[in-house]
């Protein structure tokens, strides 16, 4: 199961490395991607050591092997790729780009290892096509380690977003919640928020890696919000939709149009359903709600979301208490 130098546990220890060392990379390149997944690739020699390291940068780049590949060619590292370790199966057709399976079989490599299956019907049979070919191909899953979990974990989460919109046509739906110390979502007159520092900075994290945001006309009158990235650096060249429920057109037509000249794409929406189909089919892997009580208690009562983050307002010189919960079942 785990083939090359050094004992079962010894290899194994490499190959979590190697998995460790691509999910982070591809954590790094969040948010990016869409409409494809986040993923990197991580290429070993023979004895383990790392030659090259890869995300995939986006639509319209090479996918993350492809990309390892060219740079291990071009640092005159290619024939000593060994083993390829990458966080999702590799594509075996042609989109935009050839098929990573092709790009692997122009290496030395005789092993691949891959964190999650391609959930896409459209990309899949990757592993199939290199078994053919006489490489070892192995999921994470197989991997003889204490970690595996843990990595299997932060795999699924980084393609979850991905996975959602391919599999269900919706993206993946995070809602951004916050409650004061009594337990309200209404801001005092004159405030647009009342969380501290660190809960601004998760706010512009989760409007980062969103493809879309999602709000109710109720928190467009009362805020007239931004919903730009501000507390972080943005993804460059990214625009985001910003879908606006508002069955009876009461939001102007200068927010939207403000909404435009700061890089959003608004669109007024009249059915939730209706307008996560829209964004899925846009290539939205994931949307942020960032809504009032009336918005956020369909979605809850319907159960229509994915990951819940949710910040109480801390008592005064305390920090803001954060939870994230993941909504496992099916909607
Ligand atoms: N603490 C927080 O996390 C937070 C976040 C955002 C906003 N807020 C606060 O929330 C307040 C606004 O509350 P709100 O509840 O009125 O805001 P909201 O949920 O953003 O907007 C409500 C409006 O959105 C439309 N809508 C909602 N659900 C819909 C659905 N399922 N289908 C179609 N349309 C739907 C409806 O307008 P139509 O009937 O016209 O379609 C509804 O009146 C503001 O004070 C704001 O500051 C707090």
């Amino acid at each position: 199961m785990t083939p090359g130098n050094g004992s079962g546990d010894q290899r194994a220890a490499v190959l979590a490395a190697a998995f460790r060392h691509a999910l982070t990379l591809a954590g790094m390149a969040e948010g990016s991607t869409a409409p494809n997944p986040t993923v990197a690739c991580v290429l070993l020699d023979v004895a383990g050591q790392t030659l090259v390291a890869a995300a995939h940068p986006g639509t319209g780049h090479p996918h993350a092997e492809a990309l390892a590949i060219r740079m291990a060619r071009e640092a005159g590292l290619a024939d000593r790729i060994a083993t390829v370790i990458v966080t999702l199966e590799p594509c075996n057709h042609h989109g935009r780009t050839g098929p990573c399976t092709e790009a692997i079989l122009t290496t030395p490599a005789r092993e691949v290892w891959f964190a999650l299956p391609d959930p896409n019907p459209v990309a899949s049979g990757g592993s199939e096509r290199l078994r053919r070919a006489g490489l070892t191909v192995c999921a994470l899953e197989e991997l003889d380690h204490p970690d595996r979990a843990e990595l299997l974990a932060k795999a699924t989460r980084l393609l979850a977003p991905f996975a959602c919109r391919v599999q269900r046509g919706r993206p993946f739906i995070t809602v951004k919640q916050a409650l004061d110390t009594v337990g309200s979502m209404f801001p005092p007159p004159g405030q647009k928020t009342f969380t501290g520092p660190e809960a601004l900075t998760l706010a512009h994290r989760l409007r980062r890696r969103a493809d879309a945001i999602l709000t109710g006309s109720g928190t467009v009158l009362a805020d007239r919000a931004a919903f730009t990235v501000r507390h972080v650096p943005d993804i460059p060249g990214k625009s985001r939709i910003l879908c606006i429920l508002d069955r009876r057109g009461r939001v102007d037509a200068a927010y939207l149009e403000e909404a435009r000249q700061r890089g959003l794409r608004p669109v007024v929406a009249h059915d939730l359903a209706t307008c996560l189909q829209d964004l899925g089919a846009q290539g939205c892997n994931e949307v942020l709600v960032e809504a009032g009580p009336v918005l956020l208690q369909t979605l809850r009562q319907i159960g229509l979301w994915d990951e819940w983050v949710l910040i109480r307002q801390a008592s005064p010189g305390q920090s803001d208490h954060i939870t994230i919960t993941s909504n496992t079942h099916p909607v």
